[in-house]
């Protein structure tokens, strides 16, 4: 089995100091930068756009994973690829069409991901799943860092594991939401690959140090 990725959310970082933030991630053994898009439409908050992603690709030397929570996300997809994007997630909530979005996403190079809110069951995904690299399952509702772990991910993550397996997609699962050291390995056991962490890392003494903590107990 391949390690677990982690990924730290840039939202929970110092934006004064945003270079730094991205560096300690650079230098640290975390896997990818999540970056989280808000427009405050689809989400009742506003995160950072463009300029300040622009910002991150400059220094960040690790893939960008970028999780829009946004509505008709097609309209920016071409962007995020110049952006730098390795990874897009769109909202399953947020598509018309979901199938057509995530071939755009594939038509410019980055991997296809799709976000699903606590609400929405996983078995909306079985058309889909094999056109999807990543399933980024929220852990909580989208919108805000530092918000409580929903313990009923522990059975979606489960149930996802079983259609990728069934399905015999290659799909990643990825939980985005209250990950800290006190649930991380249980997610890991149920079939998690990458777990997203805001809070837990930035808001830590040591963020460096929490990065490794995380990385030692998923093994
Ligand atoms: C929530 C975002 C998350 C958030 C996670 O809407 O998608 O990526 O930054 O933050 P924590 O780890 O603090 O819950
Ligand atoms: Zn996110």
């Amino acid at each position: 089995m391949t390690k677990t990725k982690i990924a730290p959310s840039l939202l929970a970082a110092d934006f004064g100091n945003l270079q730094r933030d991205v560096e300690m991630v650079n230098q640290s053994e975390a896997d990818w930068h999540h970056i989280d898009i808000m427009d405050g439409v689809f989400v009742p908050n506003i995160s950072y756009g463009m300029p300040v992603l622009k910002t991150i690709q400059k220094h960040a030397t690790k893939p960008l994973d970028v999780h829009l929570m946004i509505v008709d996300p097609n309209r920016y997809i071409k962007t995020f690829a110049e952006l730098g994007a390795s990874v897009l997630s769109v909202h399953y909530e947020a598509c018309n069409h979901l199938h057509r979005s995530l071939q755009a996403i594939k038509a410019e190079g980055m991997k296809a991901g799709v976000a699903i809110n606590p609400h929405t069951s996983i078995s909306l995904l079985e058309d889909t799943i094999k056109d999807i690299d990543v399933v980024c399952l929220m852990s909580v509702n989208p919108g805000f860092g530092g918000q409580s772990f929903i313990e009923n991910t522990y059975e979606k993550v489960r149930s996802l594991k079983e259609l990728i397996n069934n399905k015999r997609a290659k799909t990643l699962i990825e939980i985005d939401g209250g990950v800290t050291s006190r649930n991380a390995k249980a997610l890991v056991n149920a079939g998690a690959d990458i777990l997203v962490a805001g809070s837990f890392v930035f808001k830590s003494d040591n963020p460096t140090k929490t990065i490794h903590e995380l990385k030692k107990i998923t093994g």
